[in-house]
């Protein structure tokens, strides 16, 4: 199978060609710096970037796999959740060109591809997390690396997915066949670290600007709340977090002036939301008796969650695997390699009438 894959549910135009398991490219068109200077995603704006980069991104992809248009065998697309006319202009270019060829197009979960994104690795491992903490336009994947889904490892886990809109505790009991655990009863983590980055006169989205000044900061300095992370349930509620860094901020003005202490600040916040991820995933894969642990979204870029995870999992016994730095944001491999999978393993393409579904849930 040679499958072009799509994915335009919020920010990021991205392609990519899958080729029996294997990523044989994938391209990122970032609108980050667009909305930066509206502080947040403009629907309206994101659209019309979609229009224009999609085709462009595409011939790229394709270019870059070394594959013609008429060796592809079928299509995915997201098809939700998302921003609704973001999700349209990918499904639809899909549909579109799936109808005029006459192949199988398969609309994919955005949340379904970050659970399984953990199962695509480099072929062969790699050492480094170095790339953490970033990300950029262009390909995520420096090119002579090999990416592959590694079905054969799959075992059941728990998964931690956590993005700018969305916080989620699933339990993956095998491969296509999962359950919904918890999730963020206000805002998702990722939105926390946009938020409060925001309330420290940092640029959107502050998440990987908070994460790198906290690499210099102390912890300790100053101790934020952890909502919820001692209550024995798999839900989640960042915005007292936020709230309360608001507050502790108008007490003190002018402390985020003073670079050691915004560190310091950014530390503090970081490992509040870091923590509270971190107790609780654990805490579930302990219940449920589960030795895996797995973790995907833009969040998963962050360099303590990564480290954090990695340290309780090794003191708990648990294979940990992060999704890799260059798949945590929003891309096209993750939606191809598993629109790939599904489509082998019998599921039916979906029907020409099928629309775009902006609030689909998980389940
Ligand atoms: O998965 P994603 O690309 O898009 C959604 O589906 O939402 O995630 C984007 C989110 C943003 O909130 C961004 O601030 C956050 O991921 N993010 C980070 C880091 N890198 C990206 N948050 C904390 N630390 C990071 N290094
Ligand atoms: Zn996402």
């Amino acid at each position: 199978m040679v499958l072009l894959a799509f994915e335009t549910s919020c920010d990021e135009t991205s392609a990519a060609v899958v080729a029996d398991g294997v990523v044989r490219s994938v391209v990122v068109s970032s609108q980050i710096r667009l909305h930066a200077e509206y502080g947040g995603v403009v629907p309206e704006l994101a659209t019309r970037e979609h229009l224009r980069h999609l085709l462009p991104v595409a011939r790229q992809t394709l270019e870059k796999a070394g594959v013609t248009i008429d060796t592809v065998t079928a299509v995915a697309a997201t098809r939700g959740p998302g921003l609704p006319a973001a999700l349209m202009s990918g499904y639809t270019a899909a549909r579109a060109f799936a109808f005029v060829r006459g192949l199988p197009l398969l609309g994919i979960h955005h949340h379904e591809a970050h659970l399984y994104s953990p199962w695509i690795t480099f072929d062969p491992p790699r050492r480094s997390d170095a790339e953490a903490g970033d990300r950029e336009s262009g390909s995520p994947v420096a090119s002579e690396a090999v990416l592959r889904a590694d079905w054969e490892s799959f075992e059941p886990n728990i998964s931690l997915i956590v993005s700018g809109g969305h916080t989620l505790l699933v339990q993956v009991r095998g491969e296509l066949d999962h359950r919904v655990l918890g999730g963020t009863l206000d805002d998702a983590a990722g939105e926390c670290f946009d938020k409060t980055s925001k309330l420290l006169g940092l640029p959107y989205p502050g998440g990987p600007l908070l994460d790198r000044l906290a690499e210099e900061g102390r912890p300790e300095v100053f101790v934020f709340p952890r909502p919820m992370r001692n209550e024995l349930n798999d839900d989640f509620s960042f915005s007292g977090l936020k709230t309360s860094v608001r507050t502790f901020l108008e007490k003190r003005p002018g402390l985020a002036d003073d670079p050691q202490a915004l560190r310091d600040v950014c530390a503090g916040v970081r490992a509040a939301i870091v923590d509270t991820l971190v107790t609780k995933t654990v805490r579930a894969a302990r219940r449920l008796g589960l030795g895996v642990v797995t973790a995907s979204g833009g969040v998963t870029c962050n360099r303590a969650l990564r480290r954090e995870l990695a340290s309780a999992c090794a003191r708990e016994g648990l294979r940990l695997r992060l999704a890799a730095p260059g798949l945590c944001t929003d891309n096209a491999a993750m939606v191809g390699v598993l629109a790939e999978r599904k489509l082998a393993r019998g599921v039916m393409p979906d029907a020409p009438d099928l629309e775009v579904q902006p609030g689909w849930g998980l389940e």
